[in-house]
């Protein structure tokens, strides 16, 4: 046997246990681990290669196991933290992820403090009182202030989830434009990156009073699109993926019920379809963002 053919029979028994090996820790993902479906893509990529594999050295495809394998670890090792909700009411001011003078010229070391410090501070703290006040409500069955308290909890959770954003988009060495699929995504949502820039920073300039300009992605039109919030929230939580949506405009009752929202409501009660709920819940729990 010459040299090459001692290396293609090495191969292939290499390459069958390396298939093996890939099928345990695709059942080991798929049982165990809800949140690893980056990693089931990455197991069905690296066996796809596999298939067309004999040209590829053992060497090579040890390599990249290995680097799979570390990846699949450092995952596991996260992922206490990535199911670790924030407890009602224990929301948490996050670390500014560069110094206070990092952004200047463009803005200030006093903004910056003043802003993390004493605002974000407070939307934090306003979201966490709003939160334990509704529990309180639900424990009392006391819903005499639920408008209030929704109010707060939608203008400083937004507040607090859209700074969290903010912070870290922003960057000492940011600046110049995005690339690879963003990049594209922008070309084809808007038309090219100046486009979008002009657009963005219109509607920024545009916002009534306090708020905000913000780029969102649609995962229903599957394109990207640019709003504005007033102030931050108007009743809504930026950050959140809505579930369980009810239609209490009067168009959605009066014609049956006239002013009787209660029954409207009661009855929706009696039409849920909690199996489209729970599929929603699903798919939503895939966004896992760093709790704060
Ligand atoms: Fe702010």
């Amino acid at each position: 046997m010459n040299e090459k053919e001692d290396f293609v029979v090495l191969s292939e028994s290499y390459i069958n246990e390396l298939k093996k090996w890939c099928d345990d820790l695709y059942g080991n993902i798929i049982s165990e681990h809800p949140f690893a479906s980056e990693f089931e893509e990455k197991i069905i990529r690296f066996k796809t290669e596999l298939d067309k594999a004999e040209s590829v050295s053992e060497s090579e495809l040890y390599e990249q196991a290995n680097q799979l394998y570390d990846e699949f670890r450092s995952f596991i090792e996260g992922e206490d933290d990535r199911s670790l909700a924030v407890p009602i009411g224990q929301h948490k001011l996050p670390p500014l992820p560069y110094r206070y003078n990092a952004l200047e010229p463009y803005i200030s070391e006093e903004i910056m403090r003043l802003h993390h410090l004493k605002h974000h501070q407070s939307y934090v703290d306003g979201l966490n009182k709003a939160e334990i006040e509704m529990e309180k409500a639900r424990r009392t069955g006391d819903f005499s202030l639920i408008k209030h308290w929704e109010r707060e909890a939608a203008f400083n959770g937004a507040g607090h989830y859209l700074h969290t954003i903010f912070w870290n988009v922003m960057n000492p060495k940011g600046g110049g434009e995005p690339k690879g699929e963003l990049k594209e995504a922008i070309k084809n949502s808007f038309g090219s990156f100046q486009a979008f820039k002009k657009h963005f920073s219109e509607a920024a300039k545009a916002v009534e009073g306090g708020g905000w300009a913000i780029l969102v992605w649609s995962p229903r039109s599957r394109r990207l699109e640019i709003l504005q919030a007033e102030k931050h929230q108007n009743l809504s939580q930026w950050d959140v993926i809505p579930l369980l949506v009810l239609d209490v405009w009067e168009h959605a009752y009066y014609l049956q019920y006239k002013n009787d929202r209660q029954k409207y409501i009661d009855n929706f009660w009696k039409i849920v379809n909690w199996p489209e709920v729970e599929q929603r819940f699903q798919t939503a729990k895939k966004v896992i963002w760093k709790p704060y």
